[in-house]
């Protein structure tokens, strides 16, 4: 059995997993995801990460966490689906396995090394299917593109990249790093990611769970970057990419999941964003 501990390479994305494995036991339905891959993954684990939400599961913070967990991978999975896509590259991927089940094309996973290799074990451990191609990259140094050519991006495929959970652990200028080196790919590819509102502009409940989570979880994986919709917007278009949406979270999830379970706050802070490589204008 695994704990969680001062040797787990990433809490954050163990969490995250805990969280959308919790979400068909703790909220009512219409549920937004059943994710039995992360089920079995908490299940190697003593105690339980998946017995720890659930023993909290009305817990504002709790079940805040999880709702921006399951939200932004429905809100990803529907994107992924609509676009017709065939080349997923999932950014800072963690133990996620959500947005790439069922996709038929090429899955390439990008994460720490360390992080990557406790994946590896832990899908193996728990006999989940994972196709994905694992490509070791540290996003706070430069090399994203080599390593993804290394690993067998198809670089003239119209891709749709997916960053959950990632964007508020780097800096604003690690994320203009990414985002601009992934722009290169072809018009039609997409991207989409979270990000948190600074407290300005969230409201009393995000500011609530912005300072608890940022209590507890702050040390070891610290946010760095919370923008305003206008920054995400300008960063994105400095970046080379266009058509650029931001969703607030509580508007992604469907009205009648928000009508069914009647105690969770609709708290302002997570942004949705989507985003697209436009072909090239022509005078
Ligand atoms: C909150 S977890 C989210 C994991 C997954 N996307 C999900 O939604 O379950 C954040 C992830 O970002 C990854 N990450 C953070 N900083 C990173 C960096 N500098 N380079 C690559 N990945 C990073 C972490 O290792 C972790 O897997």
């Amino acid at each position: 059995m695994r704990t969680l501990d001062a040797s787990t390479p990433s809490p954050t994305a163990l969490l995250s997993a805990a969280a959308r494995a919790a979400h068909p036991l703790a909220d009512q339905p219409p549920h937004l995801l059943n994710d039995t891959d992360a089920q079995a993954l908490c299940s190697l684990f003593e105690p339980s990460p998946l017995s720890y939400q659930l023993g909290a599961a009305q817990h504002p913070i709790m079940a805040a966490a999880r709702i921006s967990t399951v939200a932004r991978s429905a809100f990803a999975g529907r994107l992924i689906g609509d676009s017709g896509l065939g080349q997923l590259l999932v950014m800072g991927a963690g133990l996620d396995t959500s947005v790439s089940t069922g996709f038929g094309g090429r899955v390439l996973a990008v994460d720490r090394p360390d992080v990557l290799g406790w994946r590896a074990e832990l899908v193996a451990e728990a006999g989940i299917e994972d196709a994905s191609i694992p490509v070791a990259a540290d996003l706070t140094e430069p090399g994203l593109v080599d390593a993804l050519g290394a690993a067998g991006l198809d670089a003239t495929a119209p891709t749709a990249v997916v960053a959950l959970g990632l964007s508020m652990y780097l800096t604003a200028a690690d994320n203009r790093a990414w985002l601009t080196a992934l722009s290169c790919l072809p018009p039609g590819s997409m991207v989409v990611f979270d990000a948190l509102l600074p407290d300005v502009d969230a409201d009393e409940a995000g500011r609530g769970y912005a300072a608890a989570i940022t209590a507890n979880a702050g040390g070891r994986e610290p946010w760095h970057w919370r923008p305003s919709a206008d920054e995400v917007d300008m960063t994105l278009k400095a970046s080379g990419w266009g058509s650029v949406a931001i969703t607030a979270e509580s508007d992604a999830v469907p009205a009648a999941f928000w009508q069914a379970n009647p105690g969770l706050v609709r708290q302002r802070l997570v942004q949705l964003i989507h985003a697209q490589v436009l072909p090239p204008t022509t005078l």
